[in-house]
């Protein structure tokens, strides 16, 4: 079983990566950055594919950056949903299996309850819409074999993230300015794609012709970006300042959703998985950076 994990520089594509070469997975795996499939170019995205003879494509690559979209719309939309049609119909015509990676910012926020997978989207940025269009273009051409799976708050180890970019806010002696009206659940990058592995693993997955399908996964439990930011300062030690602030005082160029809790039911039911606290998953990833920071000071 031949599988190819795009984004391969990215927080989820690096945490796959490195659990792989962590677990004694039989599968092979090609991870592939930019470089080696840019994915805003749709012909070199055909050529890539005749080189190898895969069994299941793993997408992580992704333009996430959430603001710039608003200002790069062409962009956002090659890479979110052009790039994601074109594997779509290579994986239609070639018999490969597909996971999508997607997200919660494809609903507008409002429903006051968790989101399930069959709610209506109602994206309110850049982001948002050419990533359900992505998700769209999948359903269309795939009516078998694609998982697509949202996701939020992603943060891990690696790269740019909240709990990174806070604790290089507390380690300047900055006084944290944090928003508490945004309510969703982060995800740790390494329990995705521990999920992911073990979708791969379920006969469920390996079925043929199993209907493709859209599942929501973050760590369970809620909270906003200031709840967030107070647990990395706990968990960190710091003594530093931190104030609740409401969206209109952050303004940002792209509009977020107010709330974007998502219900995990679907997925740990028909897979089986044990979602952990976002809590206990923050501390891990936390203690893996500290041990990294020390033995980078030795
Ligand atoms: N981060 C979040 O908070 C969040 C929330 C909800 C959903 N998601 C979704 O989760 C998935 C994984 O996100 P992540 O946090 O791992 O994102 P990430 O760290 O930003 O990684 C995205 C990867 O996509 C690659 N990429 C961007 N443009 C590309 C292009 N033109 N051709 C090929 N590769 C390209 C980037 O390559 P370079 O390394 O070369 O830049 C990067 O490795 C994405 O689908 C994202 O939409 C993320």
């Amino acid at each position: 079983m031949l599988t190819l994990v795009t984004g391969a520089r990215g927080q989820l594509g690096r945490s796959i990566k490195c659990l792989v070469k962590q677990k004694n997975i039989s599968n092979s795996f090609v991870f592939a950055t930019r470089d080696q499939l840019d994915l805003t170019d749709l012909n070199n995205i055909q050529d890539y594919f005749k080189n190898y003879k895969f069994d299941l494509i793993i997408n992580c690559a992704a333009y996430t950056s959430v603001d710039s979209a608003e200002l790069d719309k062409k962009k956002a939309d090659k890479v979110n949903h052009l790039a994601v049609k074109k594997i779509a119909e290579i994986a239609q015509s070639n018999n490969i299996k597909l996971i999508h990676i997607s997200t919660d910012f494809v609903f507008d926020g409002l429903k006051g309850q968790p989101y399930q997978e069959c709610d209506i989207a109602s994206p309110l940025s850049v982001y948002g819409k050419t990533k359900l269009a992505g998700e769209n273009a999948i359903l269309s051409i795939m009516h078998f074999n694609a998982i697509i799976i949202r996701t939020s708050w992603v943060y891990s180890e690696y790269g740019n993230n909240f709990v990174n970019t806070i604790l290089r806010l507390i380690k300047k002696g900055n006084d944290l300015n944090i928003v508490s009206d945004q309510i969703g659940t982060p995800t740790y990058a390494n329990d995705l794609a521990l999920a992911i592995l073990s979708i791969i693993k379920s006969d469920k997955f390996n079925r043929d012709k199993q209907d493709s399908e859209i599942y929501h996964y973050s760590n369970k439990g809620e909270c906003n970006w200031h709840d967030f930011a107070k647990e990395i300062i706990n968990i960190s030690g710091s003594n530093c300042i931190l104030n609740s602030i409401k969206t209109e005082d952050y303004p940002t160029i792209a509009k977020r959703p107010k709330n974007t809790l998502m219900s995990k039911n679907k997925i740990s039911k028909e897979f089986g998985l044990k979602i952990n606290f976002w809590k206990a998953s923050l501390k891990i990833c936390m203690t893996k950076l500290s041990v990294a920071t020390i033995s980078n000071e030795d």
